[in-house]
């Protein structure tokens, strides 16, 4: 291809701040708006989100949906929309992108600002296959047709990263109540953690299956495990939010009869 596209990214927070310095670095030819006014290096600052619709392709990472929908008024060719929402607010953004003659990309970013512009930094996005801008970021990864797919990953990977941060620190605390150091404890949570995700094929087949038969541990023995874990953080004074909404969970699937199988079967309460 001969001269590249010209590109515009509105918002420039922590997120946006790294994706304009990407483009600039690639080589595109930039120009940046934000709320506050901000500079970035070798880049043109406008003073209207219409002037950054000039660009061939408009870059949006602002914080909310909310705050994204109200500044897209006026011309856009292209719009790569890096904002992080539910799937419902992709697709209405699609919607929206389809009427109005939008050429219309969903993207999210798995990745922190410090990783944009290297591979480690997967962008996974859906609808339009063009994926356009997105190489300078990172490596780009298109997960489907249906423009709410990308929102959908987003939540549930973080969902998942969520869920083990808040055991990790759950654990560091526990630990920490009887003098034990995160430093010596977080390398066992590391190796144990590795082997854990080992068996998420296998529940993965069962949930699919929904075949839950076990030798291995039935879903009882874990609620007795939820239970004793709750006690201990109440006997170490710790607050039991985490533990006990998992010890709520495990055990309404025990009383809805999955008492003899396998963890896995957990999700038949979830998926109600
Ligand atoms: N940071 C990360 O590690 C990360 C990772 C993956 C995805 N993301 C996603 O990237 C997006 C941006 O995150 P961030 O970390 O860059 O957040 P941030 O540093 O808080 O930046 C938020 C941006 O939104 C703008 N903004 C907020 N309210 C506004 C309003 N009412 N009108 C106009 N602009 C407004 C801010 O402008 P001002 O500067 O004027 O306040 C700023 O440009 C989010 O959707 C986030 O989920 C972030």
């Amino acid at each position: 291809m001969g001269t590249k596209e010209t590109v515009s990214v509105l918002g420039l927070g922590r997120m946006g701040s790294a994706l304009a310095n990407a483009l600039v670095e690639e080589g595109y030819e930039v120009s940046v708006w934000n709320r506050t006014p901000k500079t970035i290096p070798n880049a043109r600052s406008v003073a209207t989100p219409q002037e950054a619709f000039q660009s061939d392709v408009v870059v949006t990472c602002l914080s909310t949906y909310d705050v994204q929908q109200p500044l897209l008024t006026g011309e856009i060719k292209t719009l790569v929309n890096l904002t992080s929402g539910t799937p419902d607010e992709a697709r209405r953004t699609a919607r929206w992108a389809e009427d109005n003659g939008v050429e219309y990309v969903d993207g999210v970013i798995m990745a922190v600002p410090q990783q944009i512009g290297t591979p480690q930094a997967r962008i996974l996005f859906s609808g339009n296959e063009n994926h356009h801008v997105l190489d300078a970021f990172g490596e780009p990864v298109h997960v489907g047709e249906d423009a709410g797919l990308a929102a959908l990953y987003d939540l549930a990977l973080l969902g998942l990263m969520w869920s083990v941060f808040g055991g990790y620190l759950q654990a560091v605390a526990l630990m920490g109540s009887e003098g034990i150091e995160p430093r010596t404890f977080t390398p066992m949570a590391m190796s144990w953690l590795t082997e854990m995700s080992t068996l998420l094929p296998e529940m993965g087949e069962e949930t699919q299956t929904r075949s839950y038969e076990t030798d291995v541990s039935a879903l009882d023995i874990n609620v007795s495990g939820l239970r004793l874990l709750t006690e201990a953080n109440e006997e170490q004074g710790l607050d039991t939010t985490l533990p006990k909404a998992l010890h709520a969970l495990f055990e309404r699937a025990q009383s809805n009869g999955h008492g003899n199988h396998s963890i896995a079967s957990v999700i038949e309460e979830i998926r109600k």
